[in-house]
């Protein structure tokens, strides 16, 4: 871990993020802490914390995304849904973005590593928002009632077979309209298709659930064998 202090790093996305050439930072909803080692900045009333692009696919998207970068992530207030929450590295920049400056925002973090599930316990209990939910993705009935109302935002990395239609289910079921969706695709996962024709078969199936497709990000060079699919659900007519 490394501290520094002086000027904020880079140009600001929002009051809580900002970008230098090399990573996003965000606003520490929980100053004083690092969840990952990661390197921190003490700012007069409060502290950055570096986002490192090569332990997370958003920040690593925010980094290559050929549009606005801001418009990839939720807004502070925002209710969000992340599916295969790992122990929470890129959890806790999410959660930093939705609780900015006290806003009442909400991260459901589902995993079902019991594992990942202690750490993720832990890091909710020095932020108030963050709801670490042990649970499998494909059985929404079993973790729904943690999601009281639809979300923004949703993120999935759960890096397993049938990772779209996984996705489109949960956009379908609890994404607003109106709302964003990311999808962090392994191409690997899928067996017997080669990457191109995944790219294809995740476009047709997420055009199928009426979901807008904005951009695909290649995190090459970040996370070899990862895209990131960036859709919007379109608002109610
Ligand atoms: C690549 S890791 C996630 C890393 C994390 N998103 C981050 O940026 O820090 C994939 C996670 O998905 C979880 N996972 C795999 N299949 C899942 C499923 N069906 N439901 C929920 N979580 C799942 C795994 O336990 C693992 O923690």
């Amino acid at each position: 871990m490394g501290r520094a202090s002086g000027k904020p790093p880079g140009r600001p996305l929002s009051d809580a993020v900002r970008m230098d050439v090399h990573a996003p930072w965000t606003w520490s909803a929980n100053p004083g802490a690092t969840v990952y080692g990661e390197t921190l900045r003490k700012a007069k009333q409060g502290e950055w914390r570096r986002w490192d692009p090569r332990r997370s696919k958003v920040a690593s998207g925010l980094l290559r995304t050929s549009g606005a970068a801001e418009r990839l992530l939720p807004a502070p207030g925002d209710h969000v849904l992340y599916l295969g929450a790992g122990h929470g590295t890129t959890v806790s920049h999410i959660h930093d973005v939705v609780c900015h400056g006290g806003a009442p925002g909400r991260v459901v973090a589902v995993d079902l590593s019991p594992r990942c599930l202690r750490d993720l316990t832990r890091l909710s209990h020095a932020r108030p928002g963050l709801v670490p939910v042990l649970g499998d993705a494909r059985r929404p009935e079993a973790w729904r009632a943690w999601l009281p109302r639809r979300a923004s935002w949703v993120f999935q990395d759960v890096a397993q077979a049938h990772q779209a239609s996984i996705f489109t289910s949960a956009c379908e079921r609890f994404l607003v309209p109106g709302g964003r969706g990311l999808l962090s695709l392994k191409v690997e996962s899928d067996r017997g298709t080669d990457a191109d024709g995944l790219r294809v078969k995740v476009e047709h199936e997420l055009a199928d659930a009426g979901l807008i497709l904005e951009e695909v990000i290649d995190l090459e060079g970040f996370e070899d064998k990862h895209l990131l699919f960036v859709v919007g659900r379109p608002p109610r007519a």
